[in-house]
């Protein structure tokens, strides 16, 4: 008998063609939609692999009765849907996609920030909604980016891109890190702070760090009142890492002048939470890496990683 394989979401045919032609594959049916839990369950009993979402809980339970289970190819960088625990117990490799989507996140956070400092959805929407009557000098006017203070909280890979860019606008940027990177440090320019320096010192405060029990909840009432009224919160990473309720009364309050939000507490996020109704948030629906190639790349590493794992050989990005 092949082993089986269950891909939690409808991929483009030719992505799983390698997969087909060797083993046994199945995939949810839908594109946009998340596959049920019992199903993901029942699927996870027989399947020697999994291609997950990071919309997936691949937890302990899921983890017990996999009984042969050898790998889940997650399809993202961050890899907090899964219990590594649990897994590493069972023996069960973890990979993810890093690297293949560095650039393509950076891309995306430097727009957030650029659309959230420059107002640029509250002006496509005012311009679409026929409120545009005449030029007037101060109409829709926003924050200035360049020569201004980025600090950049997670300085991983994508950290690293994400100040490549502010560069490129004259930015100073600042950077909090589990451990300092020296490297980066010259070849970048940047410079290594406190929690509390990036807090104060930042025009822009960028959360790229992972999902862990060391970041969750790392912003909350006390650190947005740390922030410059000027300032504007960029999260392109975990919504988890900030408390919502708190983000919230810090923008109403005018603690902080705006935010750019690709991630929530709770994705999809409601369309009428509070959040969403304040002109100085721009949200997006967790499209970090959604690019055409890069999302085809990743979905083309993961199919690499299975195919490693089950021949017995070593994936490309095996979670450490
Ligand atoms: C990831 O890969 O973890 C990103 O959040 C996806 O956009």
């Amino acid at each position: 008998m092949k082993p089986f394989i269950y891909i939690t979401r409808k991929l483009p045919e030719a992505v799983v063609a390698p997969l087909k032609s060797e083993f046994d594959v199945e995939m949810w049916e839908k594109e946009d939609a998340q596959v049920p839990r019992d199903i993901l369950l029942e699927k996870a009993e027989k399947a020697s692999a999994l291609l997950t979402m990071l919309s997936d809980k691949v937890d302990r339970e899921l983890l017990q009765n996999a009984s042969y289970l050898k790998v889940v190819a997650n399809l993202a960088v961050g890899f907090d849907n899964i219990d590594l625990e649990a897994a590493k117990e069972k023996g069960v490799t973890i990979t993810n996609t890093p690297d293949v989507l560095t650039e393509t996140t950076a891309d995306l956070t430097f727009a957030l920030l650029m659309a959230t400092s420059r107002r640029v959805v509250e002006a496509d929407r005012y311009i679409k909604e026929g409120k545009w009557k005449s030029w007037s000098p101060l109409l829709l006017a926003g924050t200035d980016i360049h020569h201004k203070t980025m600090g950049i909280v997670g300085m991983g890979s994508i950290g690293e891109a994400v100040a490549r860019r502010a560069k490129g606008f004259n930015m100073e940027v600042l950077y909090h890190n589990r451990s300092r990177k020296p490297e980066a440090e010259e070849t970048l320019g940047v410079r290594y702070v406190s929690f509390d320096d990036i807090l104060a010192q930042s025009d822009f405060v960028v959360v790229l760090a992972p999902l862990n029990t060391e970041t969750q909840g790392m912003f909350q009432e006390d650190q947005f009142r740390k922030m410059k009224n000027t300032a504007i919160f960029i999260n392109a990473a975990r919504g988890a890492i900030v408390n919502e309720a708190a983000l919230l009364q810090a923008l109403k309050r005018g603690d902080i002048a705006g935010a750019g939000l690709d991630v929530f507490e709770t994705e999809p996020i409601s369309e009428d939470h509070p959040l969403l109704q304040l002109d100085q948030v721009v949200a997006l629906p967790h499209i970090g890496s959604s690019s055409k190639d890069t999302r085809l790349d990743m979905m083309t590493l993961c199919v690499e990683n299975i195919q490693a794992v089950l021949k017995g050989d070593n994936p490309k990005t095996a979670v450490k």
